[in-house]
C-alpha cells in the first residue's frame, strides 16, 4: 500500500483544497491529511483563521477524500509523522516549492500545482470590516500597522481626538471604531459611536465610572453591537496560558498576586495644562496591573487601599500602589509614569510560584518554580505585535459571531473601572506628596 500525506489549514474549505486533496490521493492508495492547530498556525504567522480546528477537520472529512485525519501541532512534526505512519509520498501545493525538500531523506516529495484564483486569505477578506481610528497618530499608528496583518480588516480613516467634526465624518465611513482617547473622554466617544451603529474597540479603562460602563454595555446590547476592551496583554498567548495553568491548580492555592508596570515619562518640561490631559499612572498602567489580580482572585475584594503620589495642581499621579485583601489571598500592584521599578509579575501559591520577567505585560515566557528546583518548568509562546494583532483578530471574530470573545470577563472590566472611579472620588485613597 502506498501512503500519501499532506498538510494544511483548510480554513473555509474551497475548491483549491478539494482539487489538491484529489490529486494527492491519486498519488497512492491511502491519504493522510494533517490539519494545523490554531497555535501552530499562530506560530507561523497565520493568525486569523476563521474556523476552529474541529470545524476544519470536519470539512476535510466531509470531502470523503481523506482516509485518516491527524492534527499538526508542532514544528518538525512532519518527520515524526512520516516515520510513524510509514508514509511513501509527501504532497503539498506548489506555493511551498522547495520548502520541504528536506523531507526527501524520508520519503518522496511532490509539489502539486496550486489552483489559480482561490485562497482562504481571499475568502476571509471578502467581507471586510472597515475600521476607523480615533486618537493621536503616535498612539494609533501601532494599531494601524498591526491591522495590516489581519485580513478581513481595513483601516479606512483616522481622526484626531480633539476634532469632533473629523470624528463625526469618520463614523460615516466605517463599520467599527478603535478609540484611543483620554479615558475621561471614552464615555462620550463610545456613546457617539454606538448611537451611530458602530462596533467599538476601546483602550482600557473602558470608562471612569461603573454607571457609565453599565449604560454603554446595555446600549451596545440593545443595538446588537460589540463593545470590547482593548487590553493587549489579555490577548497574549503566554499570559493566557499562565492564567489557565494557575487556575487549574499548578501552584496550589493562590495566596498572593504582585504586579508592577512602570515607564519613564518625561514630565519635566510639560506645561501644567498638558499634564492634566495626559494619561496618569493609574489610568494608563492601572488596568494592566489589575488584570491578573482580578482574573486570578475574582472581581470582588474585601478591601483595598490606594496609595498615590499625586501632584496637587495637575492631579497627575507619578506612582500608585494598590493593595487588596481577598477572602483567601492578598494582592498588590505598583504602577508608575515617572517612577521606575522592575516590571515583573509574581504569583505565589501553596505549592509553588509563577515568575514572569519584565516586561510581563508583553511576555512570551514565564516560569513555574517550586521548592525543589528540579521541578521548575519554563514556558515559551510566540508573541507577535505585542498582542495587538491577536486583539484585532478577537475583535473581528466578536463582530462576526455577535459575541465578545471571552478573554476579559465583563466582571473584570467592571472591577477595573470601579478602582478608577474610587481613585477619582478619593475613596480608599492615601495621597503622598511628590
Ligand atoms: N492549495 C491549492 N490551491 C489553492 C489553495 C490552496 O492547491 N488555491 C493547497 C495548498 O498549497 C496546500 C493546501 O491546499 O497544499 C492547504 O492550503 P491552505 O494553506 O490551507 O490554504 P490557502 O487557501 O492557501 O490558505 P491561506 O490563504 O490562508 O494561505
Amino acid at each position: 500500500m502506498r501512503k500519501v500525506i499532506t498538510y494544511g489549514t483548510y480554513d473555509l474549505l474551497h475548491y483549491g483544497h478539494v482539487r489538491l486533496l484529489q490529486r494527492a490521493r491519486a498519488l497512492g492508495d491511502y491519504l493522510i491529511v494533517g490539519v494545523t492547530t490554531e497555535d501552530f498556525d499562530k506560530s507561523r504567522g497565520k493568525i486569523n483563521v476563521q474556523q476552529s480546528l474541529i470545524e476544519r477537520m470536519e470539512a476535510v472529512r466531509a470531502t470523503g477524500l481523506a482516509d485518516e485525519i491527524i492534527v499538526e501541532e508542532y514544528e518538525g512534526q512532519k518527520i515524526d509523522d512520516i516515520r510513524r505512519y510509514g508514509v511513501d509520498v509527501f504532497a503539498i501545493g506548489s506555493d511551498w516549492k522547495g520548502k520541504f525538500d528536506y523531507l526527501k531523506e524520508y520519503c518522496e516529495v511532490v509539489y502539486l500545482d496550486r489552483t489559480e484564483g482561490v485562497s482562504s486569505t481571499e475568502l476571509r477578506s471578502e467581507s471586510t470590516l472597515r475600521l476607523g481610528l480615533l486618537g493621536q497618530s503616535s498612539n494609533v499608528d501601532k494599531v494601524r500597522r498591526e491591522a495590516e496583518f489581519v485580513n478581513g480588516l481595513s483601516v479606512e480613516a483616522v481622526a484626531s481626538v480633539d476634532d469632533d467634526a473629523a470624528y463625526d465624518e469618520l463614523l460615516t465611513q466605517v463599520d467599527a471604531v478603535y478609540i484611543y482617547s483620554h479615558p475621561a473622554r471614552h464615555y462620550q466617544n463610545i456613546k457617539k459611536a454606538l448611537l451611530s451603529g458602530k462596533h467599538v474597540l476601546v483602550e482600557t479603562p473602558v470608562t471612569l465610572k461603573v454607571a457609565e460602563l453599565h449604560e454603554l454595555m446595555a446600549l451596545a446590547d440593545e443595538k446588537g453591537l460589540i463593545l470590547m476592551e482593548a487590553l493587549k496583554t489579555a490577548f497574549s498567548t503566554a499570559y493566557n496560558r499562565l492564567i489557565n495553568l494557575l487556575k487549574s491548580g499548578k501552584i496550589g492555592q493562590i495566596v498572593s498576586v504582585d504586579s508592577a508596570c512602570t515607564s519613564m515619562e518625561d514630565v519635566d518640561g510639560v506645561p501644567r495644562e498638558a499634564l492634566r490631559e495626559r494619561w496618569n499612572s493609574i489610568y494608563d498602567w492601572g488596568p494592566t496591573g489589575l488584570l491578573p489580580i482580578f482574573q486570578l482572585l475574582g472581581p470582588q475584594a474585601d478591601s483595598k487601599r490606594i496609595m498615590s503620589m499625586i501632584e496637587q495642581d495637575t492631579q497627575y499621579d507619578y506612582f500608585s500602589k494598590i493593595d487588596f485583601v481577598f477572602p483567601k489571598a492578598v494582592a498588590s500592584t505598583r504602577v508608575g509614569k515617572g517612577v521606575k521599578t522592575e516590571g515583573e509579575l509574581i504569583i505565589s501559591g501553596t505549592k509553588g510560584y509563577a515568575y514572569v520577567p519584565a516586561p510581563w505585560w508583553k511576555t512570551d515566557t514565564f516560569e513555574i518554580r517550586y521548592e525543589d528546583p528540579r521541578l521548575n518548568q519554563r514556558y515559551f509562546y510566540m508573541l507577535e505585535g505585542e498582542g495587538i494583532r491577536y486583539e484585532l483578530v478577537a475583535f473581528l471574530h466578536a463582530v462576526s459571531s455577535g459575541r465578545t470573545y471571552e478573554r476579559i470577563d465583563s466582571a473584570v472590566t467592571e472591577a477595573i473601572v470601579r478602582v478608577m472611579e474610587d481613585y477619582a472620588a478619593g475613596k480608599d485613597l492615601t495621597i503622598l506628596e511628590p
